[in-house]
């Protein structure tokens, strides 16, 4: 039992297939001389996968509530978030518009992986130069304009779903984590690390606050896949400050704990891999049956690894891995993966 009062939920629509099973990774643990959990949520559905879904279930109550009818949404070229968006969208039946950045918007990658599923699920996609993406909110209100001309009632949803009223989806989350190791441990959490990809701050957020409002002995680690720690920690004690501003309705009033950021393993950047990452990927499906992804879950993987490698008790006696999806993002670079197989 954990002393903490019922936490107060937003509205949701129920998008994703939770709870997501929590696996024991007994080889893994055995090499690496520490107990390995997988917690999966690549499999809160199919083509609808990921982590992005636990946060659209509240994104997309809000817009829904707020009379919206296209949803609006950035990212990366690949970007898992926009998928998920555009088919949580058609699921509820919302449009979306996704703006995705490219080097040349004049010649758009070819419409595999995320691109391909976006496309099938409607979604009107605007491309733009990173150096525009950098003004995402001037562009963002400059296409709901665009659709409020045409009639429409557009909903922005912020790159990554990583907002306050989003991170509800990862504090549902780690509730969800905290009854999982209950079962196992037969009454309170036992010290456990949950190790993540960190890539707009949203689900690091997310697990943190809710590993504070439930008081668990839980450690929250988030591998960044992008930009560095400093930038991590300002982005997600924003996050943390915002909830409790914005979303939580009693008890603790500011976040209490500190934003644990691994740095070092961006590697040769954002959505760009190394040999050595994509071997880790495919030894751990060779051992286990497990598929990462390249952008994030197999950086963080990686990254975990290391770490391990230093110190093989860096992250304590139990380490629950955060899978957090993304399969769809290794096909546009299957002659990558395929030569290190
Ligand atoms: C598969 C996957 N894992 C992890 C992340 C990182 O989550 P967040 O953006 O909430 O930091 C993302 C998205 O950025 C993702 O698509």
């Amino acid at each position: 039992m954990h002393d903490t009062a019922p936490l107060n939920y937003p509205e949701r629509i129920e998008l994703a297939r939770i709870p997501t099973p929590l696996q024991k990774m007994s080889r893994l643990g055995r090499k690496l001389g520490v107990e390995v959990f997988f917690k999966r949520d690549d499999l809160t559905g199919s083509a609808l996968s990921g982590n992005k879904i636990r946060k659209l279930e509240f994104i997309l109550a809000d817009a829904r509530a707020n009379g919206a009818d296209t949803v609006l949404t950035c990212g990366g070229a690949q970007s898992n978030h926009c998928r998920a968006t555009a088919l949580a969208a058609a699921r509820v039946g919302l449009g979306s518009l996704l703006l995705l950045r490219t080097p040349d918007p004049d010649h758009p990658p070819a419409p595999d992986g995320n691109i391909l599923l976006g496309r099938m699920a409607g979604a009107e996609i605007v491309w733009v130069t990173p150096e525009e993406y950098q003004q995402r909110d001037v562009l963002f209100q400059r296409e709901a304009d665009r659709l409020r001309a045409a009639g429409k009632k557009p909903y922005i949803i912020p790159e990554g779903g990583s907002t306050a009223l989003g991170a509800w989806g990862y504090v549902r989350a780690m509730a969800e984590l905290a009854a999982d190791l209950t079962a196992i441990d037969g009454g309170p959490v036992k010290p456990t690390t949950v190790i993540s990809a960190t890539g707009s701050g949203g689900t690091t957020a997310g697990l943190l606050l809710g590993a504070q409002l439930l008081n668990l002995d839980v450690r929250v680690a988030g591998v960044n896949v992008c930009n560095d720690r400093d930038y991590f920690v300002q982005v997600i004690n924003g996050i943390c400050t915002d909830f409790f501003k914005t979303q939580f309705k009693g008890g603790a009033a500011k976040p209490a704990r500190p934003v644990e950021i691994i740095d070092g393993y961006v590697g040769r950047g954002y959505a760009l891999s190394r040999p050595e990452e994509l071997r880790a990927i495919c030894e751990l499906a060779r051992l286990e049956g497990v598929v990462l992804d390249p952008v994030y879950t197999g950086k963080a993987f990686f990254g975990m690894l290391a770490e391990l490698e230093k110190n093989r008790h860096a992250f304590g006696s139990r380490i629950v891995f955060y899978h957090t999806g993304g399969l769809f993002g290794l096909f546009p670079i299957f002659e990558q993966v395929a030569a290190v197989l």
